[in-house]
């Protein structure tokens, strides 16, 4: 099958890029390198280029014949969507809009979106299905939401058949060790934890210690990248197969929750292995943090036969830190 991976060279699309690439298929990566790394695509094909370019669009769609694509590019700093959401419009919207278009005009059917459980807004209820109301509190949460509602009338008007996911926290690295998380700024907590223990940074600030939770610090669902990948690559198949058409949604979580405090545990768990340490500020709540967010991946499992392999929070963590540690490497060489 032949793929156009949008973001591919991001986080999460770089993973998806080399699952895909490992699993036999052909992969062609768009990214404008703004948030993405040249060096994270070590499998496929990348072009450099913007979603805002109708163009080139136009040309790698003339050029090649898609079985599916999957979007992953997009800007998605709650705080910074806040204060500029003109950027997150124009970028996680009105740039979607020109792929969704392009495919359309090409007759490509099959798309797999990354949402954001930042569509939920404050939770209702945990865990989160799909039946949760759709209240977004931020501009990157509606950003998402708004392309949601338009895969929707797509599938209806265009007949354009779409997944969309809902991760909630993605983390963890490559088992393999080859790519993993490079955010700047990062903003992330395992990443940042990482950090303070490598000596990348001073110290980490653990954002509330008041909220209702067991031990004071916001609870949130991990899910290891590979995990988040793998049911990219079942969703892709699933629609593909025909097994539902129209616009389906599936939240990605483990359906257990880790506080802040429980993170930072396992964290020194596994670094005091390599003699390193951890120093912890306490801080203001940062404003729009939920207390608890966990998905209910129940229909994940059900429908795309999903299931996490690497569901462990030492496991991810453990993953994360080897590539911390290739990172230091990097640094001092
Ligand atoms: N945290 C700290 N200190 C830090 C960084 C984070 O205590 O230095 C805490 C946060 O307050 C939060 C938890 O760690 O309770 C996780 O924070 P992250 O920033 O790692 O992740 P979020 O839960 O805020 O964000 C995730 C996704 C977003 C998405 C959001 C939906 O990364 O893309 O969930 O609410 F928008």
């Amino acid at each position: 099958m032949k793929f156009l991976i949008v973001g591919g060279a991001g986080y999460i699309g770089s993973h998806m890029v080399k699952m895909l690439a490992k699993a036999g298929h052909d992969v062609l990566v768009l990214d404008n390198l703004t948030t993405g790394f040249r060096q994270s695509v070590k499998y496929g094909r990348l072009i450099i280029g913007d979603l805002a370019d109708i163009n080139l669009l136009e040309t790698l769609f003339t050029q090649n014949q898609f079985d599916g694509v999957m979007h992953f590019a997009a800007n998605s700093l709650v705080g910074e969507s806040m204060n500029n959401p003109a950027k997150y419009y124009r970028n996680n919207v009105s740039n979607t809009l020109n792929l969704l278009d392009v495919m359309v005009r090409h007759n490509v059917k099959h798309f797999i979106f990354s949402s954001t459980a930042a569509t939920f807004g404050e939770p209702e209820y945990v865990p989160i299905d799909e039946k949760h109301p759709q209240k977004p509190i931020n501009p990157y949460g509606a950003s998402k939401l708004m392309i949601e509602r338009i895969l929707q009338d797509y599938a209806q008007a265009y007949s354009l058949n779409s997944v969309c996911l809902r991760y909630f926290n993605a983390c963890g690295a490559d088992p393999e060790g080859e790519i993993g998380e490079c955010h700047d700024p990062e903003t992330h907590l395992i990443p940042l934890i990482l950090q303070a223990a490598s000596g990348r940074r001073e110290y980490i600030t653990v954002f509330g210690r008041d909220y209702p939770t067991v031990d004071g610090t916001c609870i949130r669902d991990y899910i290891h990248i590979n995990d988040l990948c793998s049911a990219h690559a079942l969703a892709m198949d699933y629609i593909l197969t025909g097994k539902e058409t129209g616009a389906l949604a599936f939240n990605l979580g483990n359906g257990t929750g880790f506080s802040v405090q429980q993170v930072i545990d396992v964290v020194n768990k596994v670094i005091t292995e390599d003699n390193c340490t951890l120093t912890i500020k306490d801080g203001e709540r940062r404003p729009g943090d939920p207390a608890i967010l966990v998905a209910d991946a129940t229909q994940a499992k059900t429908k795309l036969g999903w299931q996490p392999v690497f569901a462990d929070l030492e496991t991810i963590v453990r993953h994360a830190w080897a590539w911390e540690k290739k990172q230091i490497k990097k640094d001092t060489k």
